[in-house]
């Protein structure tokens, strides 16, 4: 069985990680889904980043209820909030003054797509009192694990070894990566920009090895682009002990995702999910829409964060609220044009840690 040291470290049977995907709520990464990869052996891990904390909360308790084995939350938490901080409304006027051809933009789309135009009027996911609340949930309750993307996790570190909780850093750079290590992590997040959701520029075949040789006793792994025994053995080959997958657990059962974005999944080829800054203003692999192309011929530079955010989430909203899904945002990695169709979480472990074993041997057998 492959069982490697970081394993030891997090309690698990198997070096398979499920992560943590937080977009609109948080609705992706259920308690079903978290318990499933746990108790087949993984690590499962909640996708925090849209909860609210109440919701946070309840989500813990479902997966306490449905596993006792260990399990992770991830949270995003970005380095710098805003370029100018302020409420939704705030961003929104300074949008209005400062960015006029942005906000014109957006109301065309509104108007070509035949969406009536609509503002969120909660402040869910921006402010830092917001990720200050769900952090403290999180060591009240002693998680095992605290993945923590974007941000710097050194400020969080006494408090979570306080709470007997392991801190992990996801590095989509070796600049980030670096910082980590600084920062005394538990262990790395080596992510390639060949994964779903917020990315780099640096494939994990060039990433990991060199995030790999900075890391010194902090155990690595992989993501970006793994979703079967071959990708896995890979990338433990490249010196990851584990691998962080999550577009391929978007293909699981217990996954939420909606029908619309399955069936683009299942026939996306790896080229539709591009890496743009349209939808938060940091660059994050999605499904290509017509959004993107209307953002492209217009010649307009996205804005930074939350500024983009704010202006996209409007429209976003709307769309979802419209059910037209098929415009709204799905984060999802280049790996999904080699995957489609259902499979219980469960199975999509067992077989991944099956296949890398059986792929590691026939090597060795080839040596002479
Ligand atoms: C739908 C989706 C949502 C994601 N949301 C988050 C998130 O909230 N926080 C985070 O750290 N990473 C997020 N990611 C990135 C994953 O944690 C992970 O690094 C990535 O999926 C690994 O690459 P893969 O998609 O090729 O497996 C998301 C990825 C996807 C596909």
């Amino acid at each position: 069985m492959l069982h490697t040291p970081i394993c030891d470290l997090l309690g698990i049977q198997l070096p398979i990680l499920q992560a943590g995907m937080g977009i609109y709520k948080g609705v992706v990464t259920t308690p079903e889904l978290v318990a499933a990869v746990s108790n087949a052996g993984g690590l499962g891990c909640l996708g925090a980043t849209g909860l609210e904390p109440d919701e946070l909360l309840q989500a813990i308790r479902t997966i306490r209820r449905l596993t006792d084995k260990p399990f992770g939350v991830d949270l995003i938490i970005p380095q710098k909030l805003s370029m100018r901080e302020g409420t939704r409304e705030e961003i929104r006027a300074d949008i209005r003054k400062n960015f006029p051809d942005h906000w014109k933009l957006v109301q065309g789309i509104f108007e070509s797509q035949g969406i009536k135009p609509s503002v969120i009027d909660k402040e869910y996911s921006l402010t830092e009192e917001m990720t200050d609340a769900q952090t403290q949930i999180i060591f009240e309750e002693k998680v095992p694990v605290f993945v923590i993307a974007l941000g710097d996790p050194a400020k969080l570190m006494a408090r979570a070894r306080a709470a007997g909780t392991l801190v992990a850093g996801l590095a989509g750079s070796l600049g980030n990566a670096r910082r980590q290590v600084a920062a005394g992590v538990d262990f790395l997040i080596a992510q390639g920009s060949e994964a779903g959701g917020h990315v780099g520029v640096v494939p994990t075949f060039p990433l990991l090895p060199q995030v790999v040789d900075v890391s010194g006793a902090i155990p690595v792994v992989a993501a970006g682009g793994i979703a079967d025994g071959r990708g896995m053995a890979a990338a433990l080959a490249l010196g990851a002990q584990a691998v962080w997958c999550g577009t391929v657990f978007l293909f699981a059962e217990e996954a939420n995702v909606h029908p619309i974005h399955r069936e683009q999944m299942d026939k996306g080829r790896s080229e539709d999910f591009i890496s743009s800054r349209t939808f938060t203003g940091k660059t994050s692999r999605v499904y290509q829409t017509e959004i993107h192309k209307v953002w492209e011929r217009s010649g307009l530079e996205p804005l930074q964060m939350p500024h983009q955010k704010v202006l996209m989430e409007d429209f976003l909203d709307a769309a979802r609220a419209a059910g037209r899904l098929d415009v709204v945002s799905s984060p999802c990695g280049q790996v999904a044009g080699m995957l489609n169709g259902r499979r219980p979480a469960a199975q999509i472990v067992h077989q991944m840690a099956a296949d890398a074993e059986t792929v590691i041997r026939k090597n060795y057998a080839c040596l002479v």
